[in-house]
């Protein structure tokens, strides 16, 4: 039995229903189950005094430090300051609906938590929808973020994964830190900072950032009764999100973030236009302890959590309540047999918006996402699949290009199955390849590669990019030679047009734009190269920037460049031009991958000739973009 309940009077006992207790009083709501309350303050609808075994996770109120709260870009949705509240109770479980219904612009924005009996966790949806006729476009929705934004509390260390994790830089490395770029600083002025000691000279935000495979993060401390405590968001849900599983963003730096919407890290946002009414969610806030438990041991905890057919029965019986939700009986079940190129690894299967690059779901606003980056022995399965239309992609580790069909119809109730052959893309016979085709840079040089220095040994692409100095460690740039050199030494995970200056180069050093690949083609092959002879080159680019960076709109000096390539003594290059809504700033912000790119260079066979043969990947001179290259290869057909 659920019902809605009015609120009337100050300090009256709301629902007991099981375990969990709603009060109000004159400025909050207060949910109460036996291990964890928490208030919902009536003018924003924050939440605040979120207490777990009597611990106080968020600690107090300061700026908006010390609250759990949504938050969004503002031109299109914000905060009307008086939400409509709307407390649901039923079994074992009560929440909260709060209605931010602005009738002068036509905005909606709907927040809704659900707390149960029994759990320790906060389960959370978002709604935002827009319907106005005479404005009918209000341009992208950009970012849209659930934050547990904590003013101090047990916390000690930031989490991403299992991998990567570092103590919370201190008061004093804080207080002397040197800024050196957008949220990232110089902390080697305190040497004997914790994180500084174990992690980087460097910190920033972007070094805890994690693709989609998360399946939970946040922050690991002790109670003070000295019991280790974690807070972490679980994402147990990822289908309302967009861009597919390699979209990179910001996991957890002090605030834990969970990111409903953005167009940064290999991702693009919806248009909101009217009519625009999209749910993200649910999400789960989940706290843990126990006596002697270790970081890996709370976030093994968490991360069980992050399933999609977790609490799903919840989820439908309070799906009347959260508009936007799909209840189970809206939904399909999808599964493949798939066939896979010799020497694929790491298969990865997407069902996203039909018709477009799974990065570019966006572009459809209704479109829902379902991925998998573990293919075992070819199969797939994705249960509760929104009925709907989708395009199916396969990528794996190995091979070039992707598998894609189109027109997946799922049906509510129904399963659907489908049949792969994926034949690998080929123009001719492959003379060289350089990288592996997996849409990172990871493989090069300052890429996947350890820091040994700082016994986390974090990756070094994580750390801020100027603590590699890439004109020492590549005087004059990369210069490559098919044979011999090896990718993880000789090729850098960057090609930078300029570098510096950083918080050790004072200098920008531009001689650098123009990379050099040195191959050899023997006899048997250089027969070949005649009149009917076409060569190809093709190159996966893990990201690019031009001077529109994350933006989505021509600005600065080169929001198109582009990346040439001199084939031997050719006077006219290959031109490859990269375009502003291809930009993203990636290893600026400390990504191997973001905005995935390829093309396929063609030109006759003939310019190839026996023995050495050498081609220049050139940037425009001391421009402030770069691309990271994912893979690239020479055919000849
Ligand atoms: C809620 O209100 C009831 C009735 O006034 C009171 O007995 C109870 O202690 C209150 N609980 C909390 C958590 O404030
Ligand atoms: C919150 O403020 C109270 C009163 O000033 C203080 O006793 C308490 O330690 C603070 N809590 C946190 C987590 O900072
Ligand atoms: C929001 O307000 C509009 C205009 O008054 C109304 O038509 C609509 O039903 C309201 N929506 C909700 C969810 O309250
Ligand atoms: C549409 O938006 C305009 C500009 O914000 C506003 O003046 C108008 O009232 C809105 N119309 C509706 C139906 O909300
Ligand atoms: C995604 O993130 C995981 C964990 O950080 C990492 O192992 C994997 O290589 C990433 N994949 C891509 C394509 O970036
Ligand atoms: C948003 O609208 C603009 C202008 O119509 C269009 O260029 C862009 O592709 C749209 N973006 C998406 C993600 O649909
Ligand atoms: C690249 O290296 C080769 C062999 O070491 C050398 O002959 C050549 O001059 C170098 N090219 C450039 C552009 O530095
Ligand atoms: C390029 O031209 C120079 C000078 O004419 C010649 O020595 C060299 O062999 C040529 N290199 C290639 C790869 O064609």
């Amino acid at each position: 039995m659920r019902h809605f309940w009015r609120l009337l009077n100050l300090g009256l006992l709301l629902a007991q229903t099981g375990a969990v207790n709603v009060n109000e009083t004159s400025s909050a709501y207060t949910f109460v189950n036996d291990r964890i309350s928490f208030n919902v303050i009536k003018n924003s609808g924050y939440i605040r005094d979120l207490l777990f075994d009597g611990i106080s996770v968020l600690g107090n109120l300061s700026g908006n430090a010390g609250q759990l709260y949504t938050d969004f870009p503002g031109n299109a949705f914000a905060l009307t300051g008086s939400a409509e509240a709307k407390i649901i109770t039923g079994r074992g479980y009560a929440g909260i609906v709060l209605t931010d219904n602005d009738t002068t612009t036509g905005s909606l924005v709907q927040r809704s938590w659900f707390l149960r009996d029994g759990e320790t966790g906060l389960h959370s949806f978002v709604r935002l929808a827009y319907h106005n006729d005479t404005v009918p476009s209000k341009g992208e929705l950009g970012e849209v973020r659930t934050m547990f934004r904590p003013n101090g509390g047990p916390w000690t260390t930031l989490v991403t994964n299992s991998e990567q994790w570092a103590p919370i830089p201190g008061p004093e490395a804080v207080a002397n830190e040197v800024q050196v770029q957008d949220a990232t600083w110089y902390l080697g002025l305190t040497p004997s900072d914790p994180y500084v000691q174990q992690e980087s000279d460097y910190f920033t935000k972007y070094s805890f950032a994690d693709n989609q495979t998360n399946k939970a993060h946040g922050l690991y401390g002790q109670g003070p009764d000295g019991i280790p405590i974690g807070a972490w968001w679980v994402v147990n849900q990822k289908d309302t999100f967009f861009g597919g599983p390699f979209h990179v963003d910001l996991m957890v730096d002090g605030i834990i973030y969970n990111k409903l919407s953005t167009n940064h890290g290999g991702v693009s946002n919806p248009n909101v236009t009217n009519g625009f009414d999209r749910t993200f969610g649910p999400q789960f806030l989940y706290l843990n302890r126990g006596h002697g438990s270790s970081l890996q041991q709370l976030l093994t905890d968490a991360e069980r959590y992050a399933d999609p057919s977790w609490n799903v029965e919840f989820y439908d019986e309070i799906a009347p309540y959260v508009h936007g939700y799909v209840p189970s009986k809206s939904r399909g079940s999808f599964s493949a047999s798939i066939q896979v190129p010799h020497g694929a690894k790491d298969v990865v299967a997407i069902l996203s918006a039909n018709g477009v690059h799974f990065q570019d779901s966006a572009t459809d606003p209704t479109a829902y996402q379902y991925f998998t980056v573990d293919v075992q022995d070819g199969i797939v399965n994705f249960d509760r699949v929104k009925a709907g239309t989708y395009r199916l992609t396969i990528a794996a580790s190995g091979i070039f290009g992707d598998y894609v069909q189109d027109n997946i119809v799922v049906k509510p109730g129904k399963q659907t199955h489908v049949k792969a052959t994926w034949v690998p893309e080929s123009a001719g016979v492959e003379l060289w390849r350089i990288g592996t085709p997996d849409k990172t840079s990871g493989e090069f040089r300052n890429g996947w590669e350890r820091d040994l220095t700082h016994p986390r040994h974090p990756s070094k692409y994580r750390i801020f990019w100027g603590a590699w100095d890439f004109p020492n460690e590549f005087p004059g740039g990369v210069n490559f030679t098919v044979g011999h050199s090896v990718e993880g030494r000789d090729w850098n995970y960057v090609h930078w047009s300029q570098y510096g200056p950083t918080y050790t180069r004072t200098d920008t050093v531009t001689n650098i734009n123009r990379w050099t690949i040195n191959f050899e083609i023997d006899p048997l092959t250089a027969r070949k190269l005649n009149a009917h002879a076409v060569a190809t080159f093709t190159i996966q680019l893990a990201a690019a920037k031009t001077t529109s960076g994350n933006t989505d709109v021509v600005q600065g000096a080169y929001p198109n460049f582009p990346l040439n390539v001199y084939v031997n003594n050719e006077s006219e290059p290959l031109v490859w031009t990269i375009e502003w809504f291809e930009s993203s700033s990636c290893a600026e912000r400390s990504a191997i991958s973001c905005h995935i790119l390829s093309n396929k260079l063609q030109f006759p066979g003939t310019w190839l000739q026996e023995g050495h043969n050498s081609f220049v990947l050139e940037l425009p001179h001391a421009a402030p973009v770069y691309v990271q290259y994912d893979a690239l290869r020479l055919e000849l057909q």
